[in-house]
């Protein structure tokens, strides 16, 4: 058992907003060869020995199903360490006990830590001093900590009036070793400007919408006061607006102790933002210089890169980098900013493909979706948010995280181990779905969430049109098809074959619940047509092809899809044939489309298609988060439709890349690469006289099948050209 020796210990009041410190002091018997410390916390924690932060790792020990599972995390100290020593870790509400858990783990336990700091001496014996009751806490500066709400630090509390901690049960049976990503520092942002409001207010713009926080110079004397507020637009007016944010107040406060040379950020908090008010501020000398933003989120490794030669699909391109850079943080969050920043399972399951192009997120979907796994019900209820906060209801489209993630990360790295680690999850979900009944109420009442903020859902609703049973029935005939893929790379012939038979039935119910006699679906709308395309449901495909063509044209060329219909269209028409009706909404700039929201000034993606009205006003305050990666899935067909580079999923990994572009004639050239364990792929286009030329390379190790036009070629490593003609 992980920490066996050490005990959780908390404080005499370890509810209190103020956030503790526990401290123990350690003097080496000799000289030390190595020492490692080992901790954690229910809550988040920050270790600090003799005032130096240990490791790179914010919010540890981030977020898991903490009913079942808390992360350890183990640090190499043997620098850190001298004659006299102050172990100290603070202790914040992080997700066990801040608002952002909705008193849902109230129950569990109190917060709490556990360490142990294992030194070996040169000598070669060992020495272990771990939390019990002779360690100590008192109150940190740190006077109130919460991520939605943010935090308050008084400079002038110095650590004092030490207290015996009190010993509690933290449940060492949840103990487990690391299995995600750290959250870290990973950039700084410059301010761009300051500039003051109509209504006089202070603001300074980051120019980038950005998840961390606002690291600043304190320039207040001694009692002095900096209050920071954090939006991420401004109003039609030009003023600061903070209504989307909704209860989350994301405002830090800081109190001087005089000493201006210091800079200071929050401990334990973040916010998504890309404007700063200084609500409170001591001078109108602002110097830009004294303020910059420190973007945090899980350490992934950059893999793909885009750029074609329309400046605006390349500012739609960073837009999503940074989306996923704002909501990666330890899980994969709706958004970064208001009362939520929660791992919602439908947006995690449409933009997963895109994710995978552009970081590695092999180590963070494990993670995830084991906590998936254990969150999920006996009888396969997957909740719409991981870590969960409530009873799962069981969603389309939202449960299906647990088949199609793991489907997705190994397609894109693979890795059998994900198969191996969620084969069960996703059968369980699927049989979930069809044990449901396909009644006409088996999607019906709450939690379901439909084609969510689909623009044809009625006055009032964030639903789209489509009807839920024929997406929820789409649906289980995807999961079908993924847990078919699965059990073949796994090896599980049984399997195949059961649920090729189920798969058969549901497409048959499909085709007579929702195919009316005239051939076309009943529930008229581009994300039905959609579907019953991208899932391989639609009995004649080029009748449904065109009529979406025609659906999508009689909406001026624009799209009216939500969360389910956006992160397919693109697919769905380049499958059926219509590459160049693709192209036209990636390249629309009227409202709505992507690069209405890039006109507009984004410079993330939005959950909202009109997010900003075209006349300057919000759609709504409730539910219009400025980075919401949802919508950025259409990256996925940036790198494999336009740039042509995708895994074969008979070897994927991209053992064997499909390289397939599309050029089109709106635009001069298209490339991309991604790293893959073999070595970066290549691919890209360029117009020439007469057509195209096509650019290829295939690293070594690997092997490609080239499409260009209408011949296909098998090859090995190398650089590829090929003069495509018009
Ligand atoms: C979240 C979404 C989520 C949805 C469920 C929202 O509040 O921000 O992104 O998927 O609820 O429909």
């Amino acid at each position: 058992m992980l920490l066996e020796q050490a005990k959780f210990i908390t404080t005499d009041n370890p509810r209190a907003s103020v956030a503790p410190v526990f401290r123990k002091s350690f003097a080496p018997k000799g000289e030390i060869a190595s020492a490692a410390l080992t901790v954690t916390a229910r809550g988040i924690y920050e270790a600090r020995i003799n005032g130096v932060r240990v490791g790179k790792f914010y919010f540890a020990p981030g977020w898991t199903s903490y009913k079942n599972r808390v992360q350890v995390q183990t640090y190499d100290i043997t620098e850190l360490l001298s004659e006299n020593n102050d172990i100290d870790i603070l202790l914040g509400r992080g997700w066990h006990y801040g608002n952002i858990q909705r008193g849902s783990f109230e129950n569990i336990c109190d917060p709490c830590i556990i360490a142990s700091l294992d030194v070996t001496y040169a000598d070669g014996t060992t020495e272990s001093i771990v939390t019990d009751e002779s360690w100590q806490y008192a109150k940190t500066g740190i006077l109130y900590n919460d991520y939605y709400n943010g935090e308050i630090f008084d400079a002038n509390q110095v650590y004092g009036d030490w207290k015996p901690v009190v010993i509690t049960d933290g449940k060492k049976e949840a103990l487990v070793p690391q299995q995600g990503e750290i959250v870290t520092q990973i950039e700084e942002v410059t301010a761009k400007t300051y500039f003051i409001t109509p209504k006089g207010e202070r603001i300074i713009d980051f120019g980038q919408e950005v998840t961390g926080y606002v690291c600043f110079r304190n320039v207040a004397n001694i009692g002095g006061r900096i209050v920071i507020d954090h939006a991420e637009i401004l109003d039609k007016d030009g003023n600061f607006y903070t209504e989307n944010y909704r209860s989350a107040e994301s405002r830090i406060t800081y109190i001087s102790d005089g000493d201006k040379t210091k800079w200071h950020h929050p401990v334990f908090s973040f916010q998504g933002f890309r404007y700063i008010r200084l609500t409170d501020y001591p001078t109108n000398e602002i110097y830009l210089g004294d303020f910059k933003a420190i973007v945090l989120h899980s350490d992934m490794k950059r893999t793909g890169r885009f750029e074609c030669s329309d400046p605006m699909v390349n500012r739609l391109y960073e837009n999503v980098i940074w989306g996923q850079r704002g909501n990666f943080l330890d899980v994969p969050t709706d958004c970064p900013q208001r009362d939520e920043r929660l791992g919602w399972t439908g947006d995690a399951q449409v933009f997963c493909r895109t994710a995978a192009y552009n970081y590695d997120v092999n180590k963070f979907f494990h993670k995830w979706l084991c906590d998936l796994a254990l969150d999920q019900t006996d009888d396969g209820k997957v909740a719409q948010i991981i870590p969960a906060l409530w009873e799962p209801d069981g969603a389309f489209a939202w449960g299906d995280a647990a088949t199609v993630c793991p489907w997705e990360i190994f397609r894109a790295y693979g890795d059998i181990s994900i198969l191996t680690q969620q084969y069960d999850s996703m059968k369980k979900w699927c049989d979930y779905v069809y044990n449901k009944g396909d009644g006409p109420d088996a999607w019906g009442g709450g939690g379901q969430y439909g084609d969510w903020l689909g623009l044809d859902a009625e006055e009032g609703s964030y639903r789209g049109a489509t009807n839920d049973l024929l997406l929820g029935t789409a649906f289980l005939a995807y999961e079908c098809d993924l847990v078919i893929k699965a059990a073949k790379a796994l090896g599980k012939e049984d399997d195949v074959k059961a649920y090729s038979v189920r798969r058969e039935e549901v497409a048959k119910a499909f085709c007579d619940t929702f195919i009316g006699e005239d051939g076309y679906l009943t529930s008229d709308t581009q994300t039905a047509y959609v579907v019953a395309l991208h899932f391989d449901l639609a009995p004649d495909r080029e009748k449904f092809a065109a009529h979406l063509a025609e659906k999508v044209h009689a909406n001026g060329d624009r799209i009216q899809t939500g969360f389910i219909g956006t992160a397919y269209i693109m697919d769905a028409l380049t499958d059926a044939g219509y590459a160049d009706l693709a192209y036209t909404l990636l390249l629309q700039r009227e409202f709505p489309s992507w690069l209405y929201c890039v006109r507009k000034g984004a410079t993330t993606i939005w959950e909202h298609w009109d997010g900003l009205k075209p006349d300057g006003s919000v759609w709504s305050r409730d539910m219009n988060s400025f980075n919401h990666y949802a919508y950025g899935a259409v990256a996925s067909w940036m790198y494999g439709t336009m740039c042509g580079i995708k895994p074969d999923e008979d070897k994927p990994g991209y053992e064997n890349v499909k390289i397939h572009p599309i050029p089109d004639a709106r635009l001069d050239y298209a490339r991309a690469e991604l790293d893959t364990k073999f070595g970066t792929v290549k691919s890209g286009w360029e117009k020439v006289d007469g057509g195209y030329q096509i650019s290829v390379t295939i690293p070594a190790g690997a092997t490609a099948d080239i499409t260009v036009g209408e011949k296909t070629e098998h090859v090995g490593a190398g650089e590829y050209k090929y003069l495509l003609n018009a």
